[in-house]
């Protein structure tokens, strides 16, 4: 009998979908963009891009994060790691918003633009500005010789493979992956970061794919189980705290692209300062609490939310007891350092939003009113 596969079927590789395929990708992406860099034994990480510019980041007065969607949420976490570990001031910005208000550039700034894509618009825009003015642009990209890698100065491409679910997935873990090890690299290189806590710290990275592995198996059949009580769901509320606080943010804009729920991602702690008020037993809310990275603060948000019926489901650590015993759906994620908790808790964020769009016989891969690249104002 004829097999008459089309070649899109092909492509799909046996998933029903390409956001499907690339959210499975990711332990093969994420460990596809550390590959030839991290070298763990050796203790180095290796980047030329960084390498050969070593002077221009050690000398910058800030590093600016240019972005826009996804990629702006990578920024966020690339904001938190940078700080973190390598003590120089970051600030992230909108790409669109950095090109018309007159920001405050000068020669002794790094600009770090990150796109999938490489042809976004506003991103474009915004680095031809910050050129002009003198800054060293540095991109991460994931299309090769893409026109923003064609501009910038020095980069480091994410090796996520080709992307083509309107939704960004395996790129946004890929773009996390590199900011890690930009924050490890220069870290290490200016002193703030020591040699114990490093080498510990990228014995660990090397370990997120596999993590990524068991999330993608233990969670698949659970979170669409899940998904199933949500089709008929008109909002949810996403939350988190620290570096899952972009994570929540990102988890929200996958469920609107793709589903057509209203979602919105917020710090757990600006609850009391607003969206408390939505709370009712009708109110969806993931909420983010893993172990390391506030977790007594994140209890007592969900005492709050639980306090008010809202329907909660919860990201938690293996083995969790106090917020588990209030969630009225419990997705376990393994244990990691504070840092890589957004790469792992992602990836049954991006199922949720895929199996609830599913549902709802929407078209994930090609949602209405969007494109994969940006190219218009
Ligand atoms: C992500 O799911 C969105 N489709 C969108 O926000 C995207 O991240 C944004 O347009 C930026 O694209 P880029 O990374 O290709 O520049």
């Amino acid at each position: 009998q004829e097999l008459k596969l089309s070649l899109e079927q092909i492509e799909k590789g046996g998933y029903e979908h390409f956001m499907l395929k690339e959210i499975f990708e990711q332990p093969k992406s994420v460990h596809d963009t550390m590959r030839g860099r991290l070298l763990v034994d050796e203790g180095i990480i290796k980047m030329a891009g960084i390498w050969d510019h070593i002077e221009r980041f050690k000398n910058a007065n800030r590093i600016i994060i240019i972005a826009c969607g996804t990629s702006w949420h990578a920024g966020l976490i690339g904001e938190y790691l940078i700080e973190e570990y390598a003590r120089i001031p970051v600030e992230v910005e909108y790409a669109s918003e950095f090109r018309y208000r007159n920001p405050i550039i000068t020669d002794k700034d790094v600009v770090i633009a990150i796109s999938q894509s490489g042809e976004t618009a506003d991103t474009m825009a915004a680095l031809k500005l910050a050129k002009e003015k003198g800054a060293f642009i540095y991109g991460i990209c994931n299309v090769v010789d893409s026109s923003i890698a064609r501009i910038t100065d020095a980069g480091s491409y994410t090796h996520a493979g080709p992307e083509i679910g309107v939704a960004s997935t395996k790129a946004f873990t890929a773009q996390l992956t590199i900011l890690t090890l930009i924050a490890f690299k220069l870290g290490k290189h200016n002193g703030n970061l020591g040699n114990a806590d490093f080498m510990s710290l990228i014995a660990e990275l090397d370990a997120i794919p596999k993590k990524i592995e068991d999330v993608l198996s233990s969670t698949h059949e659970l979170v669409q189980n899940i998904a199933k009580d949500f089709v008929t769901a008109t909002n949810f509320l996403y939350l988190g705290r620290g570096y899952n606080y972009p994570a929540a943010l990102e988890g929200a804009l996958k469920l609107k692209e793709i589903s057509y729920i209203h979602a919105e991602g917020y710090p757990a702690a600006e609850m009391k300062h607003g969206p408390i008020a939505l709370i009712d037993e009708n109110m969806p809310i993931v909420i983010i609490a893993p172990k390391k990275g506030h977790y007594d603060k994140i209890v007592s948000n969900v005492q709050e939310i639980k306090a008010r019926k809202g329907k909660i489901i919860a990201v938690v650590n293996k083995g969790d007891t106090q917020v588990s015993e209030m969630a009225d759906y419990v997705i376990e994620i393994p244990e990691t350092s504070e840092c890589f908790s957004p790469i792992v808790a992602s990836v049954p964020l991006q199922l949720l939003a895929y199996y609830i769009a599913v549902y709802r016989g929407a078209n994930v891969d090609q949602p209405r009113n969007l494109a994969k690249s940006v190219t218009v104002e």
